[in-house]
């Protein structure tokens, strides 16, 4: 008797309790096409190539291997690299730039040096480089973005580069260029000046005042060059210690604010106390970030004539903790970081924020392509799409347009850092009548009932779903095997102001459909 009363009593708590908590485990999703963020900017979706571990050696090229073509591309990497409409290429660095010499990148192989590559602890044989990057770009259909080197490197070396890639003819470094054989310039229009000049870890590391006064007479000098090119100056990245990360974008600013077109920033995030709530919360940092340097760029522009804007590039983001360390760092095999699901759902908050952002974010590019804590991982003998592939493969192939400015209205929860993060992280582009609804649900275990509503209009047809998840949260693609992919969900048929979806627990849901 008094067992079976037991029995009772605690079914009756396990129902009451799941009862309670699926009634809380429901939202509103508003959409007004009314409500413009800005234009999402196709740099959103760009990478980054750095002569560092297997990204570029065994990774983008690798002459010998059957799976390359003429050039020494692996035809494979860049089969994949295509999946992800990538629309900007970042390169030669990252640390490695700062103190790159690009003269012993060019001309016939082998006559090229090869150098201690300090930045990572290995040789560099100089085999890839300028007009190798160049045709790489060009075959994968992407923009190329040099950054220069503002630690170790010169002016001259600066100014020259530009000549070299941009100017038609005439000058020693363009005629140099079209004796390599290239008769056409480049056209290079994305320019860096400098990586993460901040960082004690950066070869030639300065501080702001230094770093502003070299960086503004580069840039007078490669702007000169080339008037048309576009100038990104090295913003934070230095948060360790007594860093001020502020204060430094602040002094660069001022110094840089009459010739550059973006500061950069970068964000690596990480799991290191397998803290599943906290690390989705963690692309949120692009948010506060990037509305602390908009509150900066502003200051500066008010104090120039100038009438163009200043713009925020990401040029650096991805979640990198695993593959840290000095047994990672150095060498061939550094930064090979696996990753999970888990991971590939902090990739569609990086990109959420980005879009939510459109207005002054206008670039980004995951690091890295291939490898080196890469969406693309390669043997000698094959290759695989990583968890992260997916996330970023749906968004570059589909968030164009505007991004709206969606009312979420989602249950959310407490981290130790953060209060009242929503389950639900969502993020709309509107591009001629297509609406994409970019949608995370952050929760572990519980699906989100939620009631999406069309303000302007009405939502019209079929609606195609994607759905990017895995049977659990560190479930990891391999060779051979990707259990975290893009899955097409069947279509919804919708004919009005509003429909209801339940977005399933910890997956990345893109409903794409006709606003009308
Ligand atoms: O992407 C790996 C490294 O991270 C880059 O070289 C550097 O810029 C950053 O610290």
């Amino acid at each position: 008797m008094t067992k079976n009363i037991l029995y009772f009593l605690l079914i009756f708590i396990i129902g009451f309790s799941t009862m309670t908590r699926s009634k809380d485990m429901t939202a509103r999703i508003k959409i007004d096409t009314d409500r413009k963020i800005g234009k999402i900017d196709k740099n959103l979706y760009g990478n980054f190539a750095e002569h560092l571990g297997r990204c570029i050696y065994g990774g983008i090229y690798d002459p010998g291997s059957k799976l390359s073509d003429e050039n020494g591309f692996r035809k494979d990497v860049l089969k994949a690299a295509k999946g992800l409409n990538v629309t900007i290429l970042r390169y030669p660095g990252g640390n490695f730039v700062s103190d790159y010499h690009w003269l012993d990148g060019i001309g016939p192989k082998d006559q090229r040096p090869t150098r201690l590559d300090l930045a990572w602890k290995t040789l560099e044989p100089n085999t890839f480089g300028t007009d190798e990057f160049i045709a790489y770009c060009r075959k994968l259909g992407t923009e190329p973005y040099l950054a220069v080197n503002m630690g170790t490197g010169t002016l001259d070396e600066a100014k020259n580069w530009v000549e070299y890639c941009n100017v038609k003819e005439g000058p020693y470094y363009a005629e140099l260029r079209k004796k390599n054989g290239h008769p056409e310039p480049y056209n290079v229009k994305y320019w860096s000046l400098g990586n993460e000049m901040d960082g004690f870890w950066q070869m030639g590391h300065k501080d702001a005042v230094d770093y502003g006064k070299f960086a503004l007479e580069a840039a007078k000098l490669m702007k000169w060059t080339s008037p048309d090119i576009k100038l990104i100056a090295a913003g934070s990245s230095n948060f360790y210690g007594d860093a001020d990360p502020h204060k430094w974008n602040r002094i660069v600013l001022n110094y840089l604010k009459d010739y550059i077109d973006y500061i950069s920033l970068h964000l690596y995030v990480g799991n290191r106390d397998n803290d599943y709530y906290a690390f989705m919360a963690s692309p949120l940092e692009i948010e506060e970030r990037t509305s602390i340097v908009e509150g900066q760029i502003e200051e500066a522009l008010s104090k120039t004539r100038r009438k163009t804007p200043i713009y925020v590039a990401w040029d650096e983001y991805n979640v990198w903790y695993r593959a840290r360390g000095a047994g990672f760092n150095t060498g061939r095999n550094a930064l090979e970081e696996k990753y999970n699901l888990e991971d590939a759902l902090v990739i569609a908050g990086f990109l959420n924020a980005f879009i939510r952002n459109a207005h002054i974010i206008k670039m980004a590019n995951m690091a890295q392509l291939v490898n080196v804590i890469a969406p693309i991982f390669t043997s000698k003998t094959d290759m695989f799409r990583q968890t992260i592939y997916y996330s970023l493969a749906l968004y570059a192939n589909n968030s164009f347009g505007t991004a709206l400015d969606a009312f979420v209205d989602s249950p959310t929860y407490d981290t130790k850092k953060r209060k009242q993060v929503p389950y639900l992280d969502v993020s709309v582009a509107y591009d001629d009548g297509t609406v994409v609804i970019n949608v995370v649900n952050r929760h572990l275990d519980q699906s989100i009932s939620t009631r999406l509503i069309c303000q302007q209009g009405k939502f019209d047809g079929e609606f195609s779903v994607y759905e990017v998840n895995g049977p659990d949260i560190k479930t990891e693609n391999t060779f051979g095997s990707e259990p975290v992919r893009t899955k097409e969900k069947p279509a919804i048929k919708v004919n009005g102001k509003s429909f209801t979806y339940e977005f399933p627990p910890h997956s990345l849901t893109v409903i794409k459909g006709k606003i009308k």
